[in-house]
């Protein structure tokens, strides 16, 4: 391995913006240049100064890859964008031993590097979603109205407490996360409720505003003010929580369905809107899992809950509830740039409910 170390002189002041700007462009340099395998920044520039040096340190896999990195078309742009009076002062190449690591070692996280929104994060599947996308590597801000249940044991898990429904409470949010954390890569939009089990003539106007409120409004609202942040990034991953009652009708709660059904075309539109910004957005249909939001389902149900299960069960071509963890591997998949090519799309996760 090549390790290439480049010493800069900043004769300006460096602004945090200025510095929010370089340190992504550096960023977006992984992937982008052949044989760049990691590159950080040598001291923190945080602050204001009229001169600043600053080393990269830059591995490579061969000689012949720095070469190729110095050549890249992002690589001048990306020094003079730092402020015209940068100058380069020294560069040096070292060759560096293999560290015998072990595979584990080496593998990074599948969302190493991301900063990731969850709403619902203190819920069941949210919950399960805020541990994995975390396990994987990115810095994770759970936001519900609820504060966790337990303290999290993963690093780089952050909660804030807010009512999605408030769109003060979720521009401030939205805001603090910006310039406390970063510019969020993804979005999972999970926070929900179910609501009262009632036919709808049964239903209340107050019932209806509520869970179109929590549901429909507040996934809306978190994209409403994500979003800007994410185009002027030209990237980012939106995943909303739909449900197989997105998809199916059903007899014991219309209003939820009609919620999960509003979700799933909102993330289609979306994703249509936002698809020229590098915004994928994508939706998630969990099928009955086990859950508190399902229990209250069952328990709620006019066939009771034994007899609610059975059908449930007994109809499904893998014969049992589903895990929160089993969800969350979905939503890993759609945050992460292994689904790139994925926008507009529903990933069903449901032991094969709907498609019998
Ligand atoms: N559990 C299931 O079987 C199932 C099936 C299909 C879809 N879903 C969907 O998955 C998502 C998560 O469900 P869950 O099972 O984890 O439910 P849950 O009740 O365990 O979690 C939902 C979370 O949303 C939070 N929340 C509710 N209203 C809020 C508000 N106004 N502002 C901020 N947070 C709020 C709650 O406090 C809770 O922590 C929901 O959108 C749900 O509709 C669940």
């Amino acid at each position: 391995m090549i390790r290439h170390v480049v010493l800069f002189r900043f004769e300006d002041s460096f602004t945090p913006s200025i510095e929010h700007d370089w340190r992504a462009g550096l960023d977006g340099l992984v992937g982008h240049v052949p044989g760049l395998r990691s590159l950080s920044v040598g001291r923190d520039l945080s602050g204001q100064a009229r001169s600043w040096d600053c080393t990269i340190v830059a591995d490579f896999d061969t000689a012949a890859d720095v070469a190729g990195y110095a050549g890249h078309p992002l690589h001048t742009p990306l020094i003079a964008l730092s402020s015209p009076h940068t100058r380069q002062i020294a560069s040096v190449d070292f060759d560096v031993p293999e560290p015998a690591t072990t595979h584990a070692e080496q593998r990074k996280g599948r969302v190493h590097g991301k900063i990731a929104i969850v709403t619902g994060g203190s819920g069941d599947l949210g919950s399960a979603c805020v541990r994995l996308l975390a396990r994987e590597g990115a810095v994770v801000v759970s936001l519900d109205v609820t504060p966790p249940a337990e303290p999290w044991h993963e690093p780089g898990i952050t909660s804030l407490e807010l009512d999605i429904t408030d769109p003060e409470q979720v521009e401030r949010a939205v805001a603090r996360v910006l310039e406390t954390v970063g510019v969020p890569d993804i979005l999972v939009n999970a926070a929900g409720i179910i609501g009262r089990a009632a036919p709808s003539h049964e239903s209340t106007l107050a019932e209806f505003d509520r869970i179109f409120n929590v549901n429909v409004k507040g996934t809306w609202l978190m994209t409403k003010y994500v979003v800007p942040a994410m185009i002027a990034a030209s990237r980012g991953s939106i995943v909303n929580f739909s449900s197989i009652h997105g998809i199916t009708g059903g007899r014991s709660v219309p209003l939820y369905h009609a919620t999960k059904g509003a979700v799933r075309l909102l993330t289609k539109s979306d994703a249509a809107t936002y698809g020229e910004h590098g915004i994928r957005v994508n939706s998630i249909h969990p099928g009955s899992m086990n859950t508190r939001m399902s229990r209250t389902a069952a328990d709620m149900s006019a066939v009771g809950p034994e007899a609610y299960y059975r059908q449930l069960v007994e109809g499904n071509p893998l014969r049992r509830q589903g895990e929160p963890d089993e969800i969350a591997y979905g939503v890993l998949y759609l945050a992460s740039d292994e689904s790139r090519f994925s926008t507009g799309s529903e990933l069903v996760i449901d032991g094969g409910y709907t498609a019998v």
